[in-house]
């Protein structure tokens, strides 16, 4: 099953995380962390960490990286949510961060969680040109050519064809989910051709992640997702279920996992937590 171990330790380094250094600033931490420990499954620090455990190294020196990973996502559902973009009110189980603390605070919580996050990558011990590469990786995956770019693409909602939206769902969720596996690769050095499967691996598993999210978005409830069943057709968004269907949604899904865990076999080391996330993220609920 799902590495339970390792998310404990994220979820223990991310309630560690201060940010306000003064009084005044106090509410905006207080933002910033309620949406952050609101829960949430870790999928990406998750990745980072059994990456680590995957190449012979200790998860823990990981922690700060992992963590930055998931205060870029959780920046990113903040601002995911607001109104003028898919204009939710629950998250996590809990009310949307601009619900809760308003749309002024709520998008300086964002800013504010993609800060932090550079500077913990900044924090990450290792060969100092390595820790560059690797917020190289993580900042580029988040810009243009990542999910911001996927969210503008998602947004302007001019795709309409199965490769359009295969495309938009790399950049808006699988770039991210690839760099929690790349930046760790990148900090232990590994030469180009070790790291293929292992990237190919996660480049596949990111676009897995967001097919799924779109069949949950039609078959689950408020309650099992923590967050409003039905946004997408609310908004009209290209869903891998809006263009192909539910069935077919599904047996797309299913061929992804098989490309994912095929590439992972070709990977060296102890992959097995690795696979398991995979069959986690192919069989989730939630
Ligand atoms: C939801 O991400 C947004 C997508 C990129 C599909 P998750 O499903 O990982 O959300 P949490 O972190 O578990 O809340
Ligand atoms: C958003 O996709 C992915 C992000 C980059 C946040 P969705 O809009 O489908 O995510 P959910 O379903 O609200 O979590
Ligand atoms: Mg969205
Ligand atoms: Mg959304
Ligand atoms: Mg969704």
């Amino acid at each position: 099953m799902y590495p339970e171990d390792l998310r404990a330790r994220v979820d223990a380094a991310l309630e560690r995380l201060r940010f306000s250094a003064a009084p005044a600033t106090a509410g905006l931490e207080e933002a910033m962390r309620y949406s952050l420990l609101a829960g949430g499954k870790r999928v990406r620090p998750v990745l980072a960490l059994a990456t680590a455990r995957s190449l012979g190294a200790d998860p823990e020196r990981f922690l700060p990286v992992a963590c930055a990973v998931e205060l870029i996502h959780t920046y990113s559902l903040i601002h995911d949510d607001l109104p003028a973009m898919d204009d939710d009110e629950l998250r996590r189980g809990l009310p949307t961060s601009h619900v809760k603390f308003g749309e002024d605070v709520a998008i300086l919580a964002g800013d504010g969680l993609f800060a932090e996050a550079v500077r913990l990558v900044c924090e990450q011990p290792g060969d100092p040109a390595r820790v560059l590469a690797a917020l190289r990786e993580l900042s580029a995956a988040t810009g243009v050519d990542g999910m911001v770019g996927g969210q503008y693409v998602d947004v302007a909602g001019e795709e309409t064809d199965a490769e359009g939206l295969r495309d938009l769902h790399v950049l808006k969720t699988g770039r991210l989910i690839a760099a929690s596996v790349g930046v760790v690769l990148t900090l232990e050095g590994l030469g180009k051709p070790e790291t293929i499967p292992y990237r190919r691996f996660a480049s596949e598993l990111g676009v897995l992640f967001q097919i799924v999210d779109d069949i949950l978005d039609v078959t689950e409830s408020d309650e099992q997702l923590g967050k409003p069943r039905g946004s997408d057709e609310r908004h009209g968004k290209l869903t891998y279920v809006s263009l192909f269907g539910l069935d077919r949604a599904r047996r797309l899904a299913a061929d992804s996992h098989v490309k994912a865990t095929e590439a992972l076999a070709g990977a060296e080391g102890e992959t097995g937590d690795l696979r398991r996330i995979a069959d986690y993220i192919f069989t989730r609920n939630a």
